[in-house]
């Protein structure tokens, strides 16, 4: 199974990208995760990464593309992956289709997490006190927010045009949220197509 977790910035995808990853026996990657790798590590493409997590702006998509290819491609064959934070943009969407599509590992369920935006907020501010994510500033929580809602409804919609975005309330506690993820992933599983 291949599946997308979408949501703005606190809404829980990589959260829920565990415990969905767990369930199916399938690989969590996360955009976001990769990067502060690269930039921990003060990689080549970390340290070309490391302004634009900072600021909360996008980093470019070559950069992006690099970090996924091969992680994508080899949780493919062994089965599937939970993609978190990746696409976020249509442009991606799209790149990432035409990549994926020969190789059998384009996505085949989108899932929406959505969150009331003072929720959002709250849980972030929550983090910053304890994680020590650089990105994790209010001022940069809130610029990250409208990157957000800028760039990535036009996704969305493409996504609900391929009929393979499934929407879920992530405002209920963890628990609740997984157990509605999962029932909805099992309903539509047989239906998924290659
Ligand atoms: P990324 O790492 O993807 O961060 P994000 O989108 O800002 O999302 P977060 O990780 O903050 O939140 P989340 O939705 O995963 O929620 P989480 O489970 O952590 O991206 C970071 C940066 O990398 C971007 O700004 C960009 O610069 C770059 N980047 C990444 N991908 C990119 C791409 N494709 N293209 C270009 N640039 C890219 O939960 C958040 C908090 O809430 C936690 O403390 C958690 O414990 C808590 N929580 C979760 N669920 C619940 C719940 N149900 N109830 C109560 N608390 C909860």
């Amino acid at each position: 199974m291949r599946i997308l977790l979408v949501g703005p910035p606190g809404s829980g995808k990589g959260t829920q990208a565990v415990r969905i990853a767990e369930h199916f026996g399938i690989e969590h990657i996360s955009s976001g995760d990769l990067l502060r790798g690269h930039i921990a590590r003060a990689t080549p493409i970390g340290q070309a990464a490391d302004a634009y997590v900072r600021r909360g702006d996008l980093v470019p998509d070559g950069l992006v593309m690099d970090v996924l290819r091969k992680p994508v491609e080899a949780a493919s064959r062994a089965g599937g992956y939970v993609l978190d934070g990746f696409p976020r943009t249509l442009a991606q969407a799209e790149a990432a289709y035409h990549v994926a599509k020969d190789l059998g590992a384009s996505v085949q369920v989108a899932v929406s997490l959505e969150v009331p935006r003072e929720e959002l907020v709250r849980r972030l501010l929550e983090r910053a006190g304890v994680a020590g994510r650089s990105d994790d500033r209010e001022d940069v929580i809130r610029h990250r927010l409208e990157v957000f809602d800028k760039v990535t409804p036009p996704m969305l919609a493409y996504y609900d045009r391929r009929e393979v975005l499934l929407t879920i309330d992530g405002s209920r506690p963890v628990a609740e949220v997984t157990k509605v993820a999962i029932e909805e992933l099992e309903r539509v599983a047989p239906t998924l197509r290659d």
